[in-house]
């Protein structure tokens, strides 16, 4: 996959309704990469993933557990297209992308990675289980470990205690040495 053309993509139907391909960003050769869902209307519109309410939770909980800054890692989507009216990805959305995400992992070779939400979890590390079962589970893509989490969405709707299971699995992945 040639990663310069991943911003023309018409792979599938989400390319109809998209402002524009949310390709993700951060630096080649990050310490973390950060696999979430799919963009949402803020993304969609600024064109970088995680840049709603959601993302700026995620980013202050990754800056307290592990002492990195946004610049510091690379942050992008199972999907890059969104979904009308968010919904969730189907698995032929996913599929189809995920030949963008595995040129991107292979590229970036980043040391670890961060999957949030269920949809990551399982297009990344091949979870079967929902994340409430496999949140904190060590997983690899290929050579790179990492640890799924659950979606900083779900933290909001659901709370403290949320919030507290994320920290909890970002210190599964300080404690792989990130
Ligand atoms: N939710 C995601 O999963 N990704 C984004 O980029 C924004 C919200």
């Amino acid at each position: 996959m040639d990663l310069t053309e991943l911003p023309f993509c018409q792979a599938c139907g989400l390319h109809t309704t998209r402002q524009r391909v949310v390709v993700g960003s951060g630096p080649v050769a990050p310490r973390l990469m950060v696999v979430g869902e799919a963009p949402g209307r803020h993304e969609d519109e600024g064109g970088e993933p995680f840049i709603g309410r959601s993302g700026q939770l995620l980013v202050r909980l990754i800056h307290e557990e592990l002492g990195l800054e946004r610049a510091h890692y690379f942050v992008t989507n199972a999907v890059k297209c969104r979904p009308p009216q968010n919904r969730t990805p189907r698995t032929s959305e996913v599929a189809t992308c995920r030949p963008w995400l595995e040129a991107q992992i292979d590229t970036l070779r980043p040391t670890r990675i961060l999957a949030v939400g269920n949809v990551a979890a399982r297009a990344v590390f091949g979870f079967s289980e929902g994340i409430s079962r496999a949140h904190g589970r060590l997983g690899h893509y290929g050579e790179v470990p990492g640890v799924a989490t659950y979606h900083p969405a779900a933290a909001l709707r659901a709370g403290p205690n949320v919030v507290d299971v994320m920290r909890a699995d970002l210190r599964v992945l300080r404690n792989l040495g990130v």
